[in-house]
């Protein structure tokens, strides 16, 4: 059984949230190569967990109930673990960390950035580096693109890389709003491939003005995700790499074919690179009820599903 103790204890538990793309626009391209994008990025009740202690010696040990997963220097937790101890100078500093996967990798979840993001929470708190939630984010920025998003977490407008966040107010009904949510178990999405995909086809498209951009960013700001929400009628999804991914990813078309059979379901989109996709419910109970009576074609179409709430918040302790 996991030990549960909270973060003033010896060992601290924190929850790392997975993440959907309620809004994921590419406007063009930046001077670093990277794209430049407007998303409203969502919280999602689907987490890993990240168990952390402290050690008398100056190592970083990572262990993880996920056989699948490489533990050495290319893991997000370790380069986490990395940066934030040298930001602080107190390169004597040690930790084990353990992680609980419970996030399907590869799926456009987020799970590595918020796995990295539980880190640099737990050790700042272990470690009292006495860091903000500001400092997190901009040091983590260097981690990956959506890693700033997941310290913080709940529901935020990403601009830029997806590193220059905007916060939207929690008084709407976006806490009661769930998701059914799938994914082929057998398929990952390369993020880069993705992006590489969607320029080859829409580079003309690029609009790459940074006037223009800031009227796009305003548009998103005045758009209904950031006013309270209907539930039963939420603003349009809208995903570009979903255009370019799901022709030719049978995993992805699948989902959304799934998805769209299950009655109540409101609209429906993949996540960030993909595979996974998601519907949204305006309860709990009717994304559960969704699922189960579909349980048998779930099977038939190879896809793991899961049923989720929004969650409001990003990592942290429990
Ligand atoms: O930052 P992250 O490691 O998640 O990015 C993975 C890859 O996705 C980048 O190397 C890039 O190819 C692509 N990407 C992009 N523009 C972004 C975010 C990611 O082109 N804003």
């Amino acid at each position: 059984m996991n030990q549960l103790i909270n973060c003033s204890g010896d060992t601290l538990r924190i929850k790392a949230p997975a993440k959907i793309n309620l809004h994921l626009e590419i406007l063009g391209m930046r001077s670093d190569g990277f794209h430049e994008l407007a998303m409203v990025m969502q919280s999602i009740d689907l987490s890993d967990f990240i168990e952390i202690k402290g050690i008398s010696t100056s190592e970083l040990i990572i262990s993880s109930n996920h056989s699948g997963l490489s533990l050495g220097d290319d893991n997000l937790i370790m380069k986490a673990a990395r940066l934030i101890r040298t930001s602080s100078g107190r390169t004597d500093l040690g930790a084990s960390i353990h992680l609980i996967k419970n996030i399907p990798i590869g799926a456009g979840l987020a799970g590595g950035s918020t796995d990295a993001a539980a880190t640099l929470v737990g050790l700042n708190k272990l470690w009292k580096l006495n860091y903000s939630l500001q400092d997190l984010e901009s040091m983590s920025a260097q981690l990956g693109s959506d890693v700033p998003f997941c310290i913080s977490g709940g529901t935020q407008l990403c601009f830029g890389r997806g590193e220059n966040l905007e916060k939207v107010d929690g008084a709407s009904a976006r806490d009661v709003m769930a998701i059914v949510l799938v994914k082929d178990p057998l398929v990952e999405v390369s993020t880069p491939w993705a992006y590489a995909t969607y320029k080859k086809v829409n580079s003309s498209k690029y609009i790459n003005d940074e006037g223009d951009f800031h009227v796009r960013r305003q548009l998103l700001r005045n758009s209904n995700w950031l006013k309270p929400l209907n539930v039963l009628s939420p603003p349009p999804l809208r995903n570009d790499l979903q255009e370019v991914v799901a022709p030719i990813t049978p995993a992805v078309k699948n989902s959304l074919k799934f998805l769209s059979s299950l009655s109540g379901a409101v609209s429906l989109a993949m996540s960030g690179s993909g595979p996974s996709c998601f519907a949204i419910f305006p309860s709990l109970d009717a994304a559960t009820s969704a699922l189960e009576n579909k349980k048998a074609e779930l099977k038939k179409y190879g896809l793991d599903g899961w049923c989720c709430t929004f969650n409001m918040k990003g990592a942290d302790c429990v």
